[in-house]
Parts: C-alpha cells; sequence; structure tokens
C-alpha cells in the first residue's frame, strides 16, 4: 500500500508522514530531502543554479540515501542537519523547479514506490511519482499558522523574515505543488499532530477494507 502526502511547505507534511509510517510499519519517503541533499551538493561544488543539465547531471552521478532512521546522505556526505539550514529552505526551488533534475529523481522516487509499504511525502506524488497511490492526502494550512510552525523549527530567524520567506517559496513551489483531483484535502491549520494522523489512518482502513 502507498499512502501519499502532498502539500506546501509548513502544513505538517514531513511530522504527519513520520508518525504515520511508524502506526502503520511502513517506509517514510521524504521526497523534499531528495532535491534538498541535491541542492547541499551543488552549492558544495558552486554549480550555478540555473544550470539544469549540470544539475541533472549531478543528481544522476549522486543519489541521494534516505537511511531507516531518518538520516539523508549525498557523494559520502551525511548531510541530514545541513539540509535544514535556511540557506537550503531558500534556493532548493530553484533547483527542484528543474524538469531535467525533477526527472531523474522521480525515477529514483518510482523505484522507491515500486518496494510497496510507504508513506511518501513531497509536492507531486499523488499525480506524478505515484498516481496509482491507494490512498492520497492533500494537507493544507493557513500561512500564519504555517509560518509559526517554521519559527519553532527555524528557531534562530525572525517571525518577518520567515514569513516572506514562505511566501516566496509558496510562489516558487507554486507550479509543482499539485494536488491531484482524487486527493483528501485535510486542513490542519486547528488540528494537532495525533488527529491529522488518525484521519488519514481512516481513510488506509477503507482502503484496506475495499
Ligand atoms: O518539503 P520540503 O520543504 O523539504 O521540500 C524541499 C523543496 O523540494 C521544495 O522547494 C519543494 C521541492 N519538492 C518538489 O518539488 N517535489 C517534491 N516531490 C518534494 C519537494
Amino acid at each position: 500500500m502507498i499512502v501519499a502526502i502532498d502539500g506546501p511547505a509548513g502544513a505538517g507534511k514531513s511530522t504527519v508522514a513520520r508518525r504515520l509510517a511508524e502506526r502503520l510499519g511502513f517506509r517514510y519517503l521524504d521526497t523534499g530531502a531528495m532535491y534538498r541533499a541535491v541542492t547541499w551538493l551543488a552549492l558544495e561544488r558552486a554549480l550555478a543554479l540555473d544550470e539544469a543539465g549540470l544539475l541533472a547531471e549531478l543528481a544522476e552521478a549522486h543519489p541521494v540515501e534516505l537511511d531507516e532512521s531518518g538520516g539523508v546522505s549525498i557523494a559520502g556526505t551525511d548531510v541530514t542537519a545541513a539540509i535544514r539550514e535556511p540557506r537550503i529552505d531558500k534556493v532548493v526551488p530553484l533547483v527542484a523547479r528543474h524538469q531535467e533534475v525533477r526527472r531523474v529523481m522521480r525515477g529514483r522516487q518510482r523505484a522507491l514506490v515500486e518496494q510497496g509499504n510507504a508513506v511518501v511525502e513531497g509536492r507531486d506524488i499523488g499525480t506524478v511519482v505515484a498516481p496509482e497511490a491507494d490512498v492520497k492526502v492533500y494537507l493544507v494550512a493557513d500561512r500564519a499558522e504555517r509560518a509559526r510552525r517554521r519559527i519553532s523549527e527555524r528557531p534562530g530567524i525572525g517571525a518577518d523574515a520567515l514569513a516572506t520567506d514562505l511566501r516566496l517559496r509558496d510562489e516558487s513551489d507554486a507550479p509543482q505543488t499539485l494536488r491531484a483531483d482524487d486527493a483528501d484535502e485535510i486542513d490542519t491549520t486547528h488540528l494537532d499532530v495525533d488527529d491529522v494522523v488518525a484521519r488519514i489512518e481512516e481513510l488506509v482502513r477503507a482502503r484496506a477494507h475495499a
């Protein structure tokens, strides 16, 4: 069974997807971490972020490794913490918007999906990566609430800077952030993580019985 969880930044995807995967005993696949790791490597190698072809070659040559405990590595380096830095937040949409890069990443993501039983988090999972997913959820939340959640994840940054950042990210991510027609939309603004997880578990149970 594949559970696809899509939605904008700060809608609660990661926390929900990780906890849901634990509860179901499924693998958790964070596709955003894959784009982040390639972005980290591009900065490390001082590649221009508008060079789609070079970035795709970089992604092709250096598969991102995701381990069971949430660790992320690329080109032999553990980048688990580094990919969450604000300097990556800012530029990752510039890398993720290149279709050449997306083709490489989607190929890898498909291969992981085909291993079965996974909660897969991203932007285009229910539409492009795994349109056959058994359960599709699209998470949304008010921008003010999403900015508030980011503040607790990125304590060094001011509230205004974060709100501006989030607005710019929404704009740059919009073409990649796709709601499948058959996805269930859940507004997480006033829900806590366990409520959201419980709702998705219900969808999973209903699907398993169908
Ligand atoms: O969810 P996140 O913030 O970790 O995602 C990082 C970036 O990657 C963000 O710019 C959206 C992009 N992304 C994407 O384009 N497609 C995905 N399947 C996952 C993430």
